[in-house]
């Protein structure tokens, strides 16, 4: 009952405003390549998309790919000089984002960079480009913390971070939680200790159950 409304109203909501999805496509792909549907919700992807064009963002760092839903979604708000790096650790489905970003007309603003995030990070960081803009962590739970410590070295005042999947149906407020709870967890803290960002985080519902984000700007 309480799932059926919440996906009653999220097909309203995006049946209604998000009509024109720039990656439809890459859905369809997603499925016909079996990954898993876990990607934002399309108006999750919207929101996305509408708070990189209010910082104005011109670099976006994405961790966790699949089959590059989100990635479509973000780049879309760049402008045409704009860069968004997305990190993916399974081969297949950097192959089937990058085929679908290709598709969408983003093969020249995306560059998918496949391996474990927490040894692409550090290399970023080496690599010493301009900093990032816009910072949406959404890969493996356990190492949210880390990714998060990566993407204030990785960011300027100013710069955005979202992170997704801070609820997970409500088992965040379980201390003896799973691994993935744990993680989330221990970014929570992190999150309340920093002094570098102003953040909070919201709980939703919707067609992927009950969930949530955190959003930080850095101070
Ligand atoms: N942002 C996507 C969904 C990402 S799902 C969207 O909304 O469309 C999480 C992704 O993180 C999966 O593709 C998974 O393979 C990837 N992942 C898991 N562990 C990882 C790791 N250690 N490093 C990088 N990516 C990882
Ligand atoms: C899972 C991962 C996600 O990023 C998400 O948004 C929902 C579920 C998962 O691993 O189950
Ligand atoms: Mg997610």
């Amino acid at each position: 009952m309480t799932q059926d409304i919440w996906t009653a109203v999220d097909t309203y909501i995006t049946d209604a405003l998000v009509r024109e999805d720039p990656a439809h496509d890459a859905l369809r792909a997603q499925q016909e390549a079996g990954l898993p549907a876990i990607n934002v919700a399309p108006n999750q992807g919207k929101l996305l998309h509408l708070l990189a064009r209010m910082i104005g963002a011109r670099r976006i760092l994405e961790v966790g790919t699949l089959g590059g839903y989100s990635t479509i979604w973000l780049a879309k708000a760049l402008p045409s000089d704009g860069r968004l790096i997305t990190l993916e650790f399974d081969p297949r489905h950097a192959a089937v984002a990058t085929a679908s970003i290709e598709r969408a007309g983003f093969g020249a603003t995306v560059e998918v960079r496949v391996g474990p995030a927490i040894e692409a990070l550090p290399k970023l960081a080496e690599e010493g480009g301009p900093p990032f803009d816009l910072v949406f962590i959404d890969a493996d739970k356990q190492s949210t913390p880390q990714y998060f410590e990566w993407a204030l070295k990785l960011t300027h005042p100013g710069s955005v971070i979202i992170v997704d999947n801070v609820v997970r149906a409500g088992r965040v407020v379980d201390p003896a939680g799973d691994a993935d709870v744990q993680g989330i967890r221990r970014f929570q803290e992190l999150l309340a200790a920093s002094r570098r960002v102003t953040a909070t985080a919201v709980q939703t519902v919707g067609v992927k159950g009950h969930d949530g984000f955190a959003l930080a700007i850095v101070n």
